[in-house]
């Protein structure tokens, strides 16, 4: 598992960078006082933050000026390469000549390819293998010694938007919820929360609609959110960095649309996306509706019998499935009646329009 080689490090004392550090991963070694870590995921974020951690939410952020220097850090390599190089590039910016720099990660997450490429950049030892992933420690020279596009950048897509490394669908706009727009009405309601927003082009679709006076934006990752900060600028909109399955809003809202995530890193939790179906059922009216995509195979409809009373497919294809869905019930109440009309050995259907 990721970071189930830390113990294999041992950083000089002072103080220590981790960046890309999750909540499952065994920091025990580790004293919070001196720790920083950079991770913009909300729900990691608040768990590291409640045990001392001190926390930065985004690459390149500067709310560093009164932190301490780091001595040495320890890199969590994701998948996504450009945002890989990010961190390491990150990670660089704040540790001087001569500090080590460990990088970890898993084979299917391109470590192998990482250490062939730092190697050509900088002086590498101490590799070490261990479930199924490699650390090893890469001492940071003198200069300038790491490519200048490694560092977080935007990347402009299509339609005036802009994205950063490892948002979901960075390099363009997503195609299930291009779907999900195509299938919204002509006119939305009042009052709309876009569950896991992502770089906000979803938002961006219902505000170009006639109806809504607010557009709640409500996303985990701080760097798509600050990403939907530039992207959405009507007025209308809110932003809250926040975990959609927790959120709540002082009053219902009448609209909600979302393409919820189904992995959590690389781990394919289809939980969580019918934790993000009782989110929406918990902030809508008993009278508002929830427009979602999902890709067809996933099993949301079990979760959307138990907490709306009406759910109809009204679009999609052989990948996706567009569902509207309507009388929320508040998560606690007991579903009176499934949206399956042909219950049977394969749980709850969904309803068709034809
Ligand atoms: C499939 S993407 C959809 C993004 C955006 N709505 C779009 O259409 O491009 C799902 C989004 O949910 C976010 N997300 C994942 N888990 C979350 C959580 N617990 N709370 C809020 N957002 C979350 C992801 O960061 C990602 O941006």
């Amino acid at each position: 598992m990721a970071g189930s080689r830390l113990d294999l490090v041992s950083p000089p004392p002072g103080p220590l960078l981790l960046v890309g550090a999750r909540a499952g991963h065994d920091l025990s070694g580790f004293d919070p006082a001196l720790t920083t870590i950079v991770q913009g995921f909300r729900p990691d974020h608040d768990s590291l933050q409640a045990r001392g951690f001190r926390m930065r939410s985004e690459l390149g952020s500067d709310g560093s000026a009164a932190e301490p220097p780091a001595g040495s850090a320890i890199v969590f390599l994701p998948r996504a390469r450009d945002l890989a190089r990010a961190r390491i590039a990150e990670a660089a910016r704040h540790v001087p000549a001569g500090a080590p720099i460990w990088i970890d990660g898993q084979k299917t997450d391109g470590i192998d390819s990482a250490l062939k490429e730092m190697r050509g950049l900088a002086p590498v030892e101490d590799v070490q293998s261990r479930a199924h992933g490699k650390i090893f420690r890469v001492t940071v020279p003198q200069g300038d010694w790491l490519p200048p596009d490694w560092t977080a950048r935007d990347t402009a897509v299509d339609g005036g938007f802009v994205t950063r490394p490892g948002v979901f669908s960075a390099d363009g706009v997503d195609p299930a919820s291009a779907m999900l727009a195509a299938h919204l009405p002509d006119r939305m309601p009042a009052r709309v929360v876009d569950l896991g927003a992502g770089w906000g082009w979803l938002a961006a679709q219902v505000l170009a609609r006639p109806g809504p006076e607010i557009v709640h934006l409500v996303e985990a990752d701080a760097e798509a959110l600050a990403c939907a900060r530039r992207n959405v600028t009507d007025p209308r909109a809110q932003f809250h960095w926040a975990d959609a399955t927790s959120f709540r809003l002082p009053d219902p809202v009448n609209g909600v649309v979302m393409n919820p995530p189904f992995h959590d890193d690389r781990t394919a939790d289809p939980h969580l996306g019918s934790r993000f179906i009782r989110a929406a059922a918990g902030l809508l009216t008993g009278a508002g509706r929830l427009w979602m995509v999902a890709n067809r195979h996933l099993p949301y409809e079990a979760a959307l019998a138990e907490h709306f009373a009406d759910a109809t497919e009204i679009g999609g294809d052989s990948r996706f499935k567009v569902i509207m869905a309507t009388g929320a019930r508040r998560p606690g109440a007991r579903a009176s009646t499934t949206t399956g009309r042909t219950p049977g050995a394969r749980g709850p259907q969904l309803r068709r329009r034809r």
